[in-house]
């Protein structure tokens, strides 16, 4: 693992640090094209503070998340993760994958926009699987998931079915119980809230703000405007990173 920076060498508030990056895509069988999506990404995240990215779809607000999650590799620059077990700063960049695995079990959480739903398990135990990953027993996991599920209002009688036959904002229900589960110091939204009722869309809003509440830092896409007015304490305009600018 390389420990590029310690806690001091940056702001002790950082909790993410993206310097310079730039992703594009290679259609491997589109005779190799390439597609630039984003270039000279810069950005910090603080302590508490629930950043925004906007601009336009397709401007590659998805793909920084999954940068930051070590999904996508980047082509050039830095990300740097604090791990707050440790303290320092590491740079997910790099691709290596068990620092990458190390940076998700302690530091990053990440609700994606689909569900991907494992089949055969059902809602709870994908609920709990976080916290049984990370020590807690079955039984107290399972509590805990369930008390997430009832809030989220997803019925009862769906907790121990796979949501694979789920409507998609029950699956969206039990994609941010999962991410919601444990207080990892950085949660990464993709909409989170996009196929949800105003009635579960504001009990998810609560929710982040008690996240924010406890310095939990929070970088997310949201295209609605109530959500987005409710958390929002930085927009961040994905546009000004654009590849695409000059060549469109
Ligand atoms: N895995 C991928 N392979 C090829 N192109 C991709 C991939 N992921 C995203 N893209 C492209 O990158 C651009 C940005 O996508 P995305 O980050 O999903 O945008 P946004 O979330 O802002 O709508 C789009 O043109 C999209 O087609
Ligand atoms: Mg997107």
């Amino acid at each position: 693992m390389t420990l590029l920076h310690t806690s001091t060498a940056l702001a002790e508030t950082i909790v993410l640090s993206a310097s310079d990056v730039a992703k594009s895509f290679t259609m491997h069988l589109r005779d190799g094209i390439v597609l630039p999506v984003v270039r000279n990404v810069g950005f910090d995240l603080h302590r508490g503070e629930c950043v925004v990215l906007g601009g336009p779809s397709g401007v590659g607000k998805s793909s920084i998340l999954r940068m930051v999650y070590g999904n996508y590799a980047i082509d050039e620059g830095q990300i740097l993760v604090r791990d707050t077990a440790s303290g320092a700063m590491h740079d997910l960049g790099g691709g290596d994958a068990r620092l990458i695995l190390e940076l998700r079990h302690n530091s990053i959480g990440y609700v994606s926009q689909f569900l991907r739903a494992v089949p055969r398990v059902s809602a709870l135990d994908i609920v709990a699987e976080p916290l049984t990953a990370r020590g807690s027993s079955r039984e107290d996991a399972v509590v805990r998931a369930a008390a997430l599920l009832t809030r989220l209002n997803l019925p009862e009688a769906l907790f121990g079915l796979p949501p694979a036959t789920f409507s998609g904002g029950e699956k969206q229900r039990v994609n941010i119980a999962r991410g919601f589960i444990t207080d990892h110091p950085i949660l990464l939204l993709d909409e989170p809230t996009a196929s949800l009722d105003a009635e579960n869309r504001d009990v998810v809003v609560a929710m982040m703000k008690e996240k924010l509440a406890k310095g939990i830092a929070i970088l997310g896409i949201f295209h609605d405007l109530p959500v987005r007015d409710a958390v929002a304490t930085r927009m961040l305009d994905i546009s000004d990173f654009s590849a695409r600018k000059t060549a469109a």
